[in-house]
């Protein structure tokens, strides 16, 4: 379904002066053919009167009859949207806040959140509102605005609350894009590979594993059924992704291999060692006198394995380079045979390894695209939207 039409609605308002516009938002929902319930804050019912909200169609929620109402209301919305959603929202969410009716179902609920927020933009700018936007944006909560401009405390800047017609028209696209890749099935690897040298050591990297698990969670959130082959990480697998853990070279490409009959996609986002010791001890290497000399050998690529199939799946490899970022990227795109790479530089705080910002250049055959930082998460629906733009069009649904 790709309209608001049949779709549900908790609309979460919270205590700031835009709550005005909130039966505006209840209208333009009612008349796309949303059905309607409005959970108020203590708060909010300074700003909007109840009669307002139910003149234009919303069921408003009595917050005082609580007893089960958090989780039937938690099951029964397609989306939670708080709009305005204050400082103090942000805050309380971030915590897990279960201290009423509208935090409560937030905790309870499995359909996505989306927060339209508003304050006075010292507030918004504040370092403990960037911490608690950016951890909710990293727990998959989506964001409308805020807009910069005029403020009803009289400064100007970011904490506007978007419109109600750019919020609803927010909702329609998200509604419009989701599923795009329901019946694909995907492969994605991730993670770091571990190579024995004898049952007490190897050769690993610094890889969390973080990209490749929120690009498998992005290709689930559209629909795609999506196989997992993890390195070990200390990561739980994202909801609706099947996941097999592995933990040498070897065995990821043994069990990508099992499973290509079908494969329409596959994203190499796995920090795979290149070389394995030739040998395997069975016993823990002893100290010895001088200099000890391990010989490695060649590990197989998986992701340009994969791309030398006939048929073959989309091919998207990453490529994590401490220098030339674009040109040696652009020669892995062209040496393996893949249809897009994902690079990101190595070294650079606050990006890469280990982190859960990134900063990532798209490379294609005919383009570079450098996007700015952002979180992993984000990053990797954005990935997706461009993998979706260029799979071919017999592999949609
Ligand atoms: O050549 P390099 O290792 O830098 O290439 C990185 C890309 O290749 C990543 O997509 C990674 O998952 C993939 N790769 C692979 N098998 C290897 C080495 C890298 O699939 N043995």
């Amino acid at each position: 379904m790709a309209s608001p039409r049949g779709r549900r609605v908790v609309l979460g308002i919270t205590g700031g002066i835009a709550a005005y516009k909130a039966p505006e938002l209840v209208r333009q929902l009612r008349a796309a053919g949303a059905e309607v319930r409005a959970v108020l804050s203590q708060s909010a019912a300074r700003f909007v009167a109840v009669g307002a909200l139910t003149a234009v169609g919303a069921e408003v929620v009595d917050d005082e009859e609580m007893g089960m109402l958090h989780i039937d209301l938690a099951r029964w919305a397609d989306i939670v949207l708080i709009a305005p959603a204050t400082a103090h929202l942000l805050a309380r969410l971030a915590i897990g806040a279960a201290d009423d009716l509208l935090t409560t179902l937030c905790l309870a609920t499995e359909a996505p959140i989306c927060l339209a927020p508003a304050m006075n933009r010292v507030m918004w700018e504040h370092p403990a509102t960037r911490a608690n936007h950016t951890q909710l944006l990293e727990r998959g909560v989506l964001f409308v605005g805020p807009d910069e401009g005029p403020q009803a405390c009289g400064e100007n800047g970011p904490g506007r609350m978007s419109q109600p017609a750019e919020i609803a028209a927010f909702l329609e696209h998200l509604w419009g894009e989701e599923g795009r890749l329901r019946g694909v099935r995907a492969v994605v690897t991730a993670g770091p590979t571990y190579e024995a040298l004898d049952p007490a050591r190897g050769l690993t990297n610094r890889s969390s594993g973080k990209m490749g698990y929120a690009v498998a969670a992005a290709l689930a959130e559209q629909g795609a059924q999506v196989l997992l082959v993890s390195g070990p990480t200390g990561l739980t697998a994202p909801p609706g992704v099947r996941r097999v853990l592995v933990t040498s070279a070897i065995e990821m490409r043994e069990v990508v291999l099992a499973h290509r009959d079908g494969m329409r996609l596959f994203v190499g986002a796995a920090a795979v060692a290149d070389y394995r010791p030739e040998t395997v001890s069975a016993q823990k290497l002893k100290k010895q006198a001088g200099t000890l000399t391990i010989t490695f050998v060649r590990n197989p690529d998986i992701v340009a394995e994969v791309a030398s199939w006939t048929p073959r799946p989309f091919t998207v490899g990453f490529a994590a380079e401490t220098e030339e970022l674009e040109r040696h990227a652009r020669t892995k795109l062209e040496k393996k045979g893949l249809d897009l790479v994902i690079a990101n530089p190595i070294g650079e705080p606050g990006a890469g390894f280990g982190e859960d910002h990134n900063r990532v250049t798209l490379i294609d055959k005919d383009r570079t695209v450098a996007w700015t930082a952002a979180p992993k998460t984000e990053i990797a629906r954005q990935i997706v939207m461009e993998i979706i733009k260029r799979l071919p069009r017999d592999t949609h649904a």
